[in-house]
């Protein structure tokens, strides 16, 4: 487990593997439209699909809840070990957004990658992200390879 303090130094923010006992929290999250329309699936998912989700480990990942100190689960990190990279996925709680918690997550995500022998963290955002594109230059991510897109009508 690690942990940070907020600039505002009013919260502490850690990180601990997620439980089966997380699964309805994390269901809920994850239903949430601001959430998941920035997922790449793009739609909510179904009990049975995040239920298998829970279930299935997969290889090199590394799931964890972003906890607050005196507030509790606030959020969701992950990073996949892809040779030298770790592969990011983040959501936080939308009814605590804007507080720093997402910032404050990839800090900690970044710092264990790097300790499970990563050299590079990646994430990929839908352009019409602003929030998390902001939160990424914020952590100093820049812009690598951008997916181009036409509708075929
Ligand atoms: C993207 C997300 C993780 C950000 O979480 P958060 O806890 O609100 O982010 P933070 O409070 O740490 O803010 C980090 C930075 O994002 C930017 N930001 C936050 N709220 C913003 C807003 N309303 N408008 C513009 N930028 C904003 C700021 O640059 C901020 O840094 P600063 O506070 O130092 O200026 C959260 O909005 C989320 O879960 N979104 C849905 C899922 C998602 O998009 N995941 C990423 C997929 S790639």
């Amino acid at each position: 487990m690690m942990d940070e303090a907020l600039g505002n130094g009013v919260s502490r923010v850690s990180l601990r593997s997620v439980t089966p006992e997380d699964s309805e929290r994390l269901f809920k999250w994850r239903s949430d439209p601001r959430v998941f329309k920035f997922m790449k699936t793009a739609r909510a998912p179904i009990p049975e699909e995040h239920t298998i989700w829970m279930l299935n480990i997969v290889r090199d990942e590394q799931r964890y809840i972003v906890e607050a100190l005196s507030i509790g689960p606030v959020g969701f990190v992950s990073w996949k070990k892809e040779g030298s990279r770790a592969r990011l996925g983040i959501y936080i709680d939308p009814e605590r957004w804007g507080v720093g918690f997402g910032r404050a997550a990839i800090r900690l995500a970044k710092k264990a990658a790097r300790q499970g022998g990563c050299l590079e963290m990646i994430a990929e955002v839908n352009t019409d992200n602003y929030r998390a594109l902001a939160m990424y230059k914020r952590c100093r991510f820049r812009e690598k390879w951008i997916e181009m897109k036409a509708d075929l009508l």
